[in-house]
């Protein structure tokens, strides 16, 4: 067994008949070996109400299946056929500014919609019913991209009353809710549920316990829709195949997780460079790494689908060359898809599918490349995704263990300090990704963890600045065997958003004894300096005034706090540089005698069993550490864009 395959998307419907074999027979000899089929091809399979055209779909698996290529399946409800819309308008979403978003793109419909969920059924059942038992059929995709577009929140009528019915379930009656959410606030009083309306369009900013309850609904809605398709394959005798959701980078709008514990394997769709060039990354960084991506972005995300899939995940769509979405779309490095499957595969990917096999010379995605160009020749992406393929052939299988360092994530923070930034560039996931990097510059493998994750076995465990966490996660954090290191936010809201009546950071005073009295939000430019070691620093963003009766381990040169310590347990309370982060975990690090090595810039390492994977992603070529013996794939002097890997000695 390989340790892990290729893959590709396609569409069999945007091309004519006569070249699929063609286009099968390359794919294959490319060292493909797995292919994902049909989100998009509603309109296709039932060209009218009630009329299957099955002809096409039944001749294109048989085809891909005559070179012995794998298929993903996927359910078509991504795309909602216009007959349907048209006989169910009130499928369509609503935005925030209560404008319906009209048919012609994709996603055009509303998770909490009974017909559009009835309809969605409907469809996927008449798919798994012909297709569950094929052969070929190795594993589904449900739907496409949950989410996308922003697609989550809707602001239907409709909508509203569905939130009414979830506000019901999740509060005791009215009088509690008025209380969670502090109502008496501006008079917002509501005497029933059914008084609640959507948090759009108000005046001034809605009650920000509102709107996380609001987000919480949708993000339930995505979680039942998943779940109920989920359930179609489940009672479909004879289907035991895999079933998966491709979800996306940046994005946090609904609960991933509790999506993931119904799927039996979590991808993802990475696009590097387009993230890195719509992501809140330097300048400097933007032109630093344009061609190759950000060293820990897809790393960061690869460690949380691993999460979200409970151990197993894959990259569903993987950037193959040029986007057509982001602001600059870069052409990557020669070497860029080849070097991203690897890096995919060195977290503990099973397959990495490159989207997509041939580029499409109309519609929307006319500019975006894809494996093969709009003639058939090979795209610049072909060769080096077949050098991955050989490459992935000649290396032992092994899965991923359990890593020293845990990092916390979770959606409800996320949009927590979504509703209520109070200060730039501090929401949850940015913070996240800050203290992944400053870990990952150490040359450790992070696992990310939730608030109800397990955490026996970790040495040490990152909280963030997640906003909200309650006694039951502390307390198991207590039990464990391991160090804390806290960032500033973190345990600042309740489940209700409102301040702990403790203060912040809440039940995280069980770890680290002291009291946010105040947060200073700092605006660009401003800052207060401090020294570690032989080193200067700046806090910037965010700087909290701490009451504490033991005196902290630094003070900024003004005298306030800013690093408290007890028990093993550690509180930033400022936004802090990710190099100073990365000297304070090196001090918890060493004292839980945790091996680490600092990087040099843009250099990562990551293991998989017993094989060891060093990627550059910096314009600086660096040399590792490898000892030839032992050296299976690359060599020790790596440009940017090139890897490396090695295997311990007695494996
Ligand atoms: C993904 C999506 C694909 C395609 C791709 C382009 O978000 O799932 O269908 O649109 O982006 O980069």
């Amino acid at each position: 067994m390989a340790l892990a395959s290729i893959g590709v998307c396609y569409y069999p419907e945007h091309w004519p008949q006569e070249v699929w074999a063609e286009q099968a027979r390359t794919m294959r000899s490319g060292g493909i070996e797995l292919v994902r089929i049909g989100e998009f091809a509603w309109s296709r399979i039932e060209p009218s109400p009630g009329h299957f055209d099955w002809h096409w779909l039944d001749t294109a698996i048989d085809t891909l299946a005559a070179e012995n290529l794998q298929i993903i399946l996927c359910t078509p409800t991504a795309c909602p056929p216009l007959w349907l819309i048209e006989r169910y308008p009130e499928i369509l979403p609503v935005d925030a500014n209560d404008n319906v978003r009209r048919f012609g793109s994709r996603r055009h419909y509303r998770f909490a919609s009974a017909v559009y969920r009835e309809e969605s059924l409907r469809i996927s059942q008449a798919v798994i019913d012909r297709y569950a038992t094929h052969p070929a059929i190795v594993g589904w995709q449900l739907d496409n991209e949950y989410g996308c577009h922003e697609t989550t929140l809707s602001y239907a009528a409709d909508d509203e009353r569905a939130f009414q019915r979830w506000l019901e379930m999740h509060h005791v009656d009215i009088d509690a809710l008025n209380k969670a959410w502090g109502t008496v606030f501006w008079s917002q009083e509501y005497r029933s549920f059914a008084e609640v309306g959507r948090p759009n369009l108000t005046v001034t900013e809605a009650n920000p316990a509102h709107r996380l309850d609001y987000w919480r609904f949708a993000s339930d809605q995505v979680r039942d829709f998943n779940g109920e398709q989920r359930q179609l394959l489940r009672e479909c005798p004879g289907s035991d195949r895999w079933v998966t959701h491709n979800f996306m980078g940046n994005f946090v709008d609904f609960d991933h997780f509790t999506v993931g514990e119904d799927l039996d394997i979590a991808t993802w769709d990475s696009y590097p460079l387009g993230f890195l060039d719509q992501g809140w990354f330097s300048d400097e960084e933007k032109l630093r790494y344009r061609r190759i991506g950000h060293p820990d972005w897809a790393a960061f995300h690869h460690d949380l689908y691993r999460a979200v899939g409970r151990g197993r995940f894959a990259v569903m769509e993987q950037q193959p060359g040029p986007v057509n979405w982001a602001r600059s779309n870069a052409q990557p490095l020669d070497s860029a898809p080849a070097f991203w499957g690897m890096e995919a595969v060195a977290h503990g990917a099973e397959f990495v599918s490159f989207f997509r096999y041939q580029q499409l010379p109309r519609a929307q995605e006319q500019m975006h490349a894809a494996l093969r160009l709009p003639t058939g020749d090979a795209a610049p992406a072909w060769s080096s995704v077949n050098q991955l393929a050989q490459e992935l052939e000649t290396l032992p299988a092994y899965g991923s263990s359990q890593a020293p360092v845990a990092l916390l994530f979770d959606y409800p923070s996320c949009w927590a300090s979504t509703i209520q930034p109070h200060a730039p560039g501090m929401d949850q996931l940015e913070n996240a990704f800050q203290y992944y990097s400053a870990a990952r510059s150490l040359g450790l493998d992070i696992d990310i963890v939730n608030t109800r994750s397990n955490l026996h076995g970790y040495k040490m465990l990152i909280i963030p600045g997640t906003v909200i966490v309650d006694d039951a996660f502390v307390s198991r954090v207590k039990a464990a065997d391991l160090s804390c290191l806290i960032g500033a936010r973190s345990g600042s809201r309740d489940e209700h958003c409102a301040l702990p009546d403790a203060l912040a950071p809440g039940p995280l005073q069980r770890l680290v004894p002291l009291r946010v009295l105040a947060v200073d939000s700092m605006r660009p430019g401003a800052v207060r300096s401090f020294s570690y070691g032989q080193e200067t620093f700046e806090t910037s963003r965010w700087h909290e005034s701490v009451d504490s009766e033991s005196e902290p381990r630094i003070r900024c040169d003004d005298g306030s706090g800013l690093w408290y310590s007890a028990g093993g347990n550690h509180y930033i309370n400022a936004h802090v540089p990710t190099k100073f982060l990365s000297l304070v975990m090196q001090e918890i690090l060493l004292a839980q005698t945790v091996p680490y090595a600092p990087l040099p810039e843009g250099l990562r390492i990551r293991r998989r069993g017993a094989l060891t994977f060093a990627l550059n992603f910096s314009p600086d070529t660096h040399r590792v550490d490898i000892d030839d013996a032992h050296c299976v794939l690359g060599s020790a002097q790596l440009a940017q864009g090139e890897y490396a890997i090695w295997q311990q000695a007695n494996d």
